[in-house]
């Protein structure tokens, strides 16, 4: 069995073909940058939301869930520091007519052994070689001021070097709305609806520190550099957890939440070599102290999911902008204190793309024929079992159904009776369905059918009073769950 490398472009296709994504409004030319998810994406994307909310909710007894609004009030993205700077810096190339993100540049530039084909690294990189000590002070002071916001500074030392590519503007991410003569943002992450509910849920359940409130919801950024299929979108989905910490706990929980996070990608099983730690430097305005869990994707090694320490800096500037007290008790010390945060913050279509972009594989078997498989994680998989007749008889058909029918309130199932029974393999290899069913005129007899693996693609027969508990085994959520907890305890 051979296979070969799979690129992004034919992901891509893979994904519109087989029903997992499709551009958005294609009839009309479609958005850059959004995407909908189709009959079979859905499942996935759904299977991939349950697993990580039963691993925060269901096996932790001191995480709780939420369900926040995407439109909130404007004062929330002052408070947070959004709505100031919430933004990308861009430097303009007139003769290209096309802007350059600063941060990919950043990253292509320090990156000693990059060989990026960008034009204006190449410049800046230039320069290094005539006037280097210049050019030194420019990445210096871009690296240093990117967060403090210094561009202007920025701005004259690159005009020094007038080509006709520069000049720098700032770019908003969020995407505004008008509302009653207002200005209201659509949300650009769902921590803002905790921390804003934060004693709503405590005084609600008790919980005392430490504590963690998750919220799985919609997000939206404009993003100029929309790119890499559903890896960098526009309007996107998040699964966030909130740690409720006191101060003097700090380090402890965030090395917790950054150890615990990587071994949950783990059990995935896309393999251990496909994820690494990176430190951020540069950190985000409410951050402290940051790490990526990275994804090894078709276009190399990029943030999958993102561990943060907040501390007070959200609940403190909600305090100051709301004029409402958000403490808790400290019974020791007997007084009120304003919790730290650690956040742990995944997109979910990155987890669907890094699923995908592993676990599709295109086959060539042993005579030669071919089969596109996904061998994706039988907990994940869109369909959990196909039912087919052998061949289109009235018998085996009416029984194939008698089974599909007492089996559909447990998984989600298919049925299908056209073609040979090969194509139908073929088609259900190719979605990742992970046990095929055949009814044959044995199982008229002997009241058993057989089962055939889609990775193995081996045989057996099973008596169909134990169909379900096999389906069970090999398909179920609770698996996952277990491995998690099993990998936990171990690492
Ligand atoms: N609350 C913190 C926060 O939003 P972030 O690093 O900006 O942090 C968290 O985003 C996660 O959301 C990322 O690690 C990534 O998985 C996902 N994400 C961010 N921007 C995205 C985009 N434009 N498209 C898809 N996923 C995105």
């Amino acid at each position: 069995m051979r296979n070969h490398k799979i690129s992004l472009k034919e992901i891509v296709s893979y994904a519109k073909k087989y029903g997992f994504i499709f551009p958005t409004s294609e009839i009309y030319d479609g958005i850059n940058a959004i995407y909908d998810y189709g009959p079979y994406g859905i499942h996935l994307k759904n299977n991939i939301k349950e697993y990580w909310w039963r691993s925060m909710i269901q096996i932790n007894e001191n995480i709780i869930g939420l369900d926040t609004s995407i439109l909130m009030h404007p004062k929330i993205w002052k408070a947070s520091g959004h709505a100031e700077r919430f933004k990308e810096i861009f430097l303009y190339n007139k003769s290209k007519n096309y802007s350059y993100r600063l941060d990919f540049l950043l990253e292509k530039i320090f990156k000693p052994n990059s060989k990026g084909d960008n034009y204006l690294c190449k410049k800046l990189c230039k320069i290094k070689t005539k006037k280097n000590n210049l050019k030194k002070r420019i990445i210096q002071y871009i690296a240093d001021n990117i967060v403090l916001k210094k561009y202007k500074k920025i701005l004259v030392l690159v005009k020094k070097f007038q080509d006709k590519w520069n000049y720098i503007y700032e770019y908003k991410l969020m995407f505004q709305i008008d509302f009653k003569k207002q200005t209201i943002y659509l949300r650009p992450e769902t921590a803002q609806g905790i921390f804003t509910n934060f004693l709503n849920v405590q005084n609600s359940s008790k919980l005392k520190i430490p504590f963690g409130i998750a919220q799985i919801g919609k997000v939206f950024r404009n993003e100029i550099m929309a790119r890499q299929f559903i890896f960098r979108m526009r309007e996107f989905e998040q699964m966030e957890m909130q740690f409720f910490i006191h101060h003097k706990d700090e380090d402890k929980w965030f090395k917790y939440w950054k150890n615990k996070r990587l071994i949950w990608h783990l059990t995935i099983g896309l393999g251990e070599k496909k994820y690494r730690y990176f430190e951020h430097e540069q950190l985000a305005h409410y951050a402290k102290q940051a790490y990526d869990i990275q994804f090894n994707f078709p276009f190399g090694f990029k943030e999958l999911e993102g561990i943060h320490s907040r501390r007070n800096f959200d609940l403190k500037k909600h305090e100051k902008y709301s004029k409402k007290k958000l403490r808790v008790f400290d019974k020791e010390n007997q007084r009120y204190y304003i919790p730290y945060i650690i956040e742990t913050s995944v997109g979910i279509d990155r987890i669907f793309l890094a699923i995908l972009s592993s676990s599709l594989k295109m086959e060539v078997l042993k005579q030669k024929t071919k089969r596109t498989v996904l061998k994706i994680n039988p907990s994940l998989a869109p369909v959990k079992a196909a039912i087919f007749p052998l061949i289109q008889d009235k018998r085996l058909i009416a029984y194939a159904k008698y089974i599909f029918n007492s089996l559909k309130t447990s998984f989600l199932l298919t049925y299908e009776e056209n073609d040979s029974i090969g194509k139908r393999y073929r088609r259900q290899d190719a979605i990742g369905t992970p046990i095929c069913v055949t009814i044959d005129f044995k199982t008229l007899k002997d009241k058993c059918v057989t089962i055939r693996y889609r990775d193995s693609m081996l045989q057996k027969r099973v008596l169909i009073k134990n169909l379900k508990k096999e389906i069970k085994q090999e398909t179920s959520i609770n698996k996952l769950l277990t491995k998690f907890l099993m990998l936990e305890s171990t690492k």
